[in-house]
């Protein structure tokens, strides 16, 4: 058997993209609530009020950091745009539907994430929301009624919106101590529930969505590397706090990875590829660790940046590394020197990349890569021997429902069988050690980079399309078949 007893199979989501119910329960605004749809060509963007003149308007969310905002002006939701989040695809109404789906595929393991201001409204107030905190009793109950064990993002892209306008966001340090305490109020709450919980989705993601990743408007290299710093204190203080509360509990790091490919063989081009992969490394050289590598506190001094750190920082962070390394890897990213004389990817991250060309992309640039898993799975199982779990894989599609409810998505199998044959190698071949899969956006949901409906991940199909019509009735696609039988043979069955 190439996976271990109790292997976590299921599937992932993120609040801010399949929860809805945005201004429910006394849930406050976070700060995805403030995107816009976009699309492959248009990007989705961030909207805001002058507090001053009551002048409305938008900015790009990947470029609000660099442009920054008129003092005046603060991010909100205003009206005359749509954003896809405020219903998503309406978890928040119709979960026990959705985990029995889950339960019916076989779910052993269900990744979502926590809302933070559905906990605490603004992030900084006095005590936790208690409608929001009894959402979440429900879910889990949910959940363990069809055996199913949640892991817990405390914060994918929805750090609340008053933290980001009072504070600047993650730049500040007193989100430390916000973060921790929502984290406690958590853990405290559904101990005996929640045995597994992430800290930062896609953590590296502070360098290139910087809004998304840290609230921030700021996108100097300075803010980036203070969020980050903050972010990983908080992550080990998170550690500490669950060894407190329940020592059956396990904080992992989430970080986007995928193995950067060299397109030719010209040293230089190989290089490259060393110092991209650095890019995503570093981060979890310190989170899991423990401890800012040569080439991260190299690359600060040359730019100049100097962190604001606490007394006992360091020392924090290497006594509470993360007890395992999570990632999302979708395919290998491809990096040349001639990068100008090539064809660049598209996608949504792909800035600096170049078109594999023995690789198959799908509409939105993602390629389909057979052996992406195996590859990460190895350089991060080598470098720091921890457990790993791949907590999101997968590829997004305009799935076509048939009338009679039917989904033919042979292209999302043929995705994941390779992907998951990659996984087995990696685990029967080359011994590494592997907790679980969840494959991404297991029920339709909105996408993150382009905020539309139509990029589909999902299992199940939901009736939802890019202008929030469609009567979010859900039907199995092919694929959700496919997975049942996956799950039933323990990953022996992948035809
Ligand atoms: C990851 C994010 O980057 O990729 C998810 O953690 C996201 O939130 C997923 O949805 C897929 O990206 P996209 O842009 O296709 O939704």
């Amino acid at each position: 058997m190439p996976f271990k007893e109790g292997f976590l199979w299921g599937g992932a989501t993120a609040a801010n993209q399949y929860e809805g119910g945005w201004d429910e329960g006394g849930k406050g605004p976070n700060a995805s609530d403030a995107m816009t749809n976009g699309s492959h060509t248009s990007p989705r963007q961030v909207t805001w009020r002058d507090t001053v003149t009551g002048e409305t308007g938008a900015v790009p969310v990947f470029t609000v950091c660099e442009q920054g905002l008129a003092e005046s002006r603060e991010i909100a939701v205003v009206d005359g745009y749509y954003y896809p989040s405020h219903v998503a695809t309406d978890f928040y109404h119709r979960y026990a539907e959705d985990i029995a789906l889950m339960g019916e595929m076989g779910f052993k393991c269900f990744r979502l994430s926590i809302n933070w201001a559905r906990i605490f409204p603004n992030g900084d107030d006095a005590e936790p929301c208690e409608d929001g905190l009894a959402f979440y009793d429900a879910v889990f109950d949910e959940c363990a009624k069809h055996g199913i064990e949640p892991l817990v993002t405390l914060s994918h892209y929805e750090t609340p919106l008053h933290l980001v306008n009072a504070y600047g966001g993650w730049k500040s340090r007193a989100l430390i101590d916000l973060f921790v305490r929502y984290a406690e109020s958590v853990m405290k709450r559904y101990r005996g529930k929640v045995r597994y919980y992430l800290t930062f989705n896609e953590i590296n993601m502070m360098s290139m969505g910087s809004f998304m990743a840290g609230g921030l408007i700021d996108g100097s290299p300075e803010a980036k590397a203070q969020g980050a710093h903050n972010q990983f204190v908080a992550s080990a203080l998170t550690v500490k706090a669950a060894r407190a509360i329940d020592p059956a509990i396990k904080v992992g790091q989430m970080l986007a990875y995928s193995p950067v490919y060299p397109y030719s063989a010209d040293p230089a081009d190989d290089l490259l590829a060393m110092e991209r992969q650095h890019e995503a490394l570093w981060y979890a050289d310190v989170q899991v660790g423990g401890y800012y590598p040569s080439y991260r506190l190299k690359e600060m001094e040359r730019r100049g940046i100097e962190l604001e750190m606490g007394r006992d920082d360091l020392e924090l962070i290497s006594t509470y590394p993360a007890d395992f390394l999570s990632f999302s890897c979708y395919g290998g990213s491809t990096v040349s020197v001639r990068q100008q004389e090539l064809e660049a990817a598209s996608g949504n991250l792909a800035l600096g990349m170049v078109k594999n060309p023995y690789l198959e992309a799908n509409a939105w640039g993602w390629a389909t890569d057979p052996y992406c898993l195996r590859i990460a799975l190895n350089t991060l199982y080598e470098r720091y021997r921890k457990p790993l779990w791949i907590v999101e894989n997968g590829i997004g599609w305009a799935d076509e429902k048939e009338p009679d409810g039917s989904v033919h998505d042979a292209y999302r199998i043929d995705y994941l069988r390779k992907n998951i044959q990659s996984m087995k190698d990696a685990v029967e071949i080359d011994g590494v050690d592997l907790m679980g899969y969840t494959m991404w956006g297991c029920i339709d949901l909105v996408s993150a980079g382009t905020g539309e409906m139509r990029k589909r991940y999902g299992l199940v199909y939901v009736d939802r399309d890019d202008e929030g019509n469609g009567t979010l009735e859900r039907s199995r696609k092919d694929s959700f078949f496919w997975y049942q039988k996956v799950i039933a043979t323990n990953g022996e069955d992948l035809d």
